[in-house]
């Protein structure tokens, strides 16, 4: 790390914090599965969660139009793409930001998906090859994304080598899914491993599963759906927050995001209330 240019790790140090962890909001899914439940107004997702989010890995088209420019929180901008939900094989994946146009949106990463293993393999994997050139151009650091084909297992023989691959191509963090024996994915990767979130659980299983992934040595979460499907999005990235830069118990994270749960429903419904005395006092 310390052979990095320091643009390149002053951008990393803003997305993997002083302690050497993160947590970064997950609010891509559109760029191939269209408006994904929970992102339809994208804008009122992320609004009240921003503030909470170390990092936030977008698309342009989402950050363009709907996250405020005086945002400080950093952005990890996706910029691989090019497949949907309508294909048979998701690996045809290119491209789809030029390394200008990342910085002309002031990013402080950029993420592409790496398909290990499938029919595209080898393109994806010279795209990630040509991102991190181009990254150390301009000083702007390389996620790498392990996408895992439909087809294949999630397993910590291959997550390893997903992972390793792309650190040997230069990625320099890397986000993949959490597996028994995940602690051997974290060992064998010489960069930071963020661990996906995957498809909505239950709030006290998605904060055990963060809990294990941070345990076994990960940097941190990269969580779309567990964070914003939830009851209380709000609440719970703070949970998260607290298994990740405090190393609470996800008993003790569960007993935050009901109690910040409870609170924010009764600030809502006074909230409510106020505004409904208030419509009365104007009809009289
Ligand atoms: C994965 O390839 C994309 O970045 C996803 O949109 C993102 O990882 C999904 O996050 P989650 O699985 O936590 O909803």
């Amino acid at each position: 790390m310390s052979t990095l240019d320091w643009g390149l790790k002053n951008r990393l140090s803003r997305i993997i914090k002083t302690d050497g962890r993160t947590v970064m909001l997950a609010v891509d899914h559109g760029y191939f599965l269209g408006p994904t439940s929970g992102l339809e107004d994208a804008e009122k997702t992320i609004k009240p969660l921003l503030p909470y989010a170390d990092a936030l890995m977008p698309t342009r088209g989402i950050i363009r139009t709907s996250v405020s420019s005086s945002t400080e929180t950093p952005m990890v901008l996706r910029v691989s793409g090019g497949n949907s939900i309508l294909d048979e094989d998701l690996s045809n994946e290119g491209l789809t930001v030029s390394m200008e146009d990342a910085v002309r949106l002031n990013v402080a990463a950029v993420a592409i998906s790496i398909y290990v293993g499938s029919p595209n393999q080898k393109e994806t994997l010279l795209n990630l090859t040509k991102l991190v050139d181009e990254g150390h151009r301009y000083g702007i650091p390389v996620l790498a994304v392990t996408a895992v084909g439909k087809s294949m297992g999630r397993d910590a023989r291959y997550l390893a080598l997903c992972c390793r691959i792309a650190a040997e191509l230069g990625a320099h963090f890397v986000k993949t899914y959490y597996c028994d024996g995940f602690e051997k994915v974290v060992k064998t990767c010489p960069v930071p491993i963020v661990m996906a979130g995957g498809k909505k659980l239950p709030e006290m299983e998605a904060l055990e599963l963060t809990y294990s992934a941070i345990s076994r040595g990960a940097a941190g979460v990269d969580m779309g759906r567990n964070i914003f499907q939830s009851d209380s999005p709000v609440a719970m990235i703070q949970a998260v927050k607290a298994i990740v830069h405090d190393n609470v118990t996800p008993k003790k994270a569960y007993e935050i995001y009901k109690g910040l749960k409870a609170r924010l429903k009764s600030k809502k419904s006074k909230v409510k209330g106020v505004t409904a005395s208030r419509k009365e006092l104007s009809r009289h």
